[in-house]
């Protein structure tokens, strides 16, 4: 049976390819982006199929008005991706207040406003799913992305909880993280502080010329296959609560999560020695 889906950023990247292949297969899509135009192929195709909202997700009075007037128009929307959202490079001490205010307010409050505006309406309807785009860099972190690992590390943490929270509604949440994509991201999407003196011979810089000297070839992601295997997620009956896609993401999350693992095993008497004598642990 066909589906209907809300989804946010769908310009370019995974938002537009996750449209189009919804779209072809059947699927109803509430597509939401600041750039409407982009869209304009997709809406000559598939008129029936397609509703089309300006939706900046910084705003979130507009947030709540645009997820209200889907779920009105839509009837039920079955999936809600969480999909808009551009990387910071440079090393924390070169960020403008400014570029760290709007990283945080588009990748996480933007994204948290987001879940917190279709919650009720996924409660109403008896259950639906999230899928929120986070990243590898939501398990591990590189020098010179700080911010942009804060906001997924933050976004991962917000919905760890809430998919506690609403599992017993039928909402089932899911953080898809992948590695290296060949979208927008590492191109226009990729906002950059201007490079200090200080930092140039540092690990932030290198990942900053790295990223400059990156070629499509060298990114292993697949846009196609990435997005067909969040659609593949999201229909299963128990969606998984990570989507970790890409060798590169399999690969870095392995190593950082064998890391910590291996750093709190080293720690367990340590750890133990802190609790107070007349501790008694609480049943579970
Ligand atoms: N590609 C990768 O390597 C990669 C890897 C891991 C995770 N991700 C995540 O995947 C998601 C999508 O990125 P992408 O790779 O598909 O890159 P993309 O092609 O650059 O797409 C980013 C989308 O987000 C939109 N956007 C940015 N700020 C927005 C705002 N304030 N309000 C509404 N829309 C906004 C962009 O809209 P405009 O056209 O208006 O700018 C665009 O539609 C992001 O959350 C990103 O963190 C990407």
């Amino acid at each position: 049976m066909s589906k209907a889906w809300f989804i946010t950023g769908t310009s370019t990247g995974f938002g537009h390819e996750l449209a189009e292949q919804l779209l072809a297969r059947g699927d109803r899509v509430a597509a939401t982006l600041r750039r409407t135009e982009a869209l304009d192929a997709l809406a000559a195709r598939y008129p029936d199929q397609l509703w089309i909202r300006r939706l900046d997700v910084t705003d979130t009075a507009a947030i709540r008005a645009v997820v209200d007037a889907a779920f009105a128009e839509l009837g039920r929307i079955d999936v809600v991706v969480s999909n808009a959202g551009y990387g910071l490079l440079g090393a924390a001490e070169e960020l403008t207040d400014e570029q760290i205010e709007h990283q945080l307010q588009t990748n996480v409050v933007g994204s948290i406003q987001l879940t917190r505006a279709v919650l009720p309406h996924l409660r109403a309807q008896g259950g639906g799913k999230i899928l929120q785009l986070s990243t590898m860099g939501g398990q591990m972190a590189y020098a010179g992305m700080s911010l942009y690992h804060a906001s997924k590390w933050a976004i991962e943490g917000f919905l760890d909880s809430v998919g506690q929270e609403v599992a017993t509604f039928g909402i089932q949440t899911c953080l898809v993280e992948p590695g290296g994509a060949r979208t927008d991201f590492a191109g226009r999407s990729l906002a950059m502080a201007p490079a200090s003196e200080a930092y140039a011979a540092t690990p932030a810089a290198r990942v900053r010329e790295l990223a400059a000297s990156r070629t499509a070839s060298a990114i292993p992601g697949d846009v196609r296959k990435m997005a067909r295997a969040m659609i593949d997620a999201a229909d299963a009956e128990e969606t998984p609560r990570r989507l970790l896609l890409g060798s590169d993401a399999y690969k870095l999350v392995h190593t950082a999560l064998a890391e910590r693992l291996a750093f709190v095993e080293a720690h367990h008497d340590l750890a133990v020695s802190t609790d107070a004598d007349d501790y008694v642990p609480a049943a579970t």
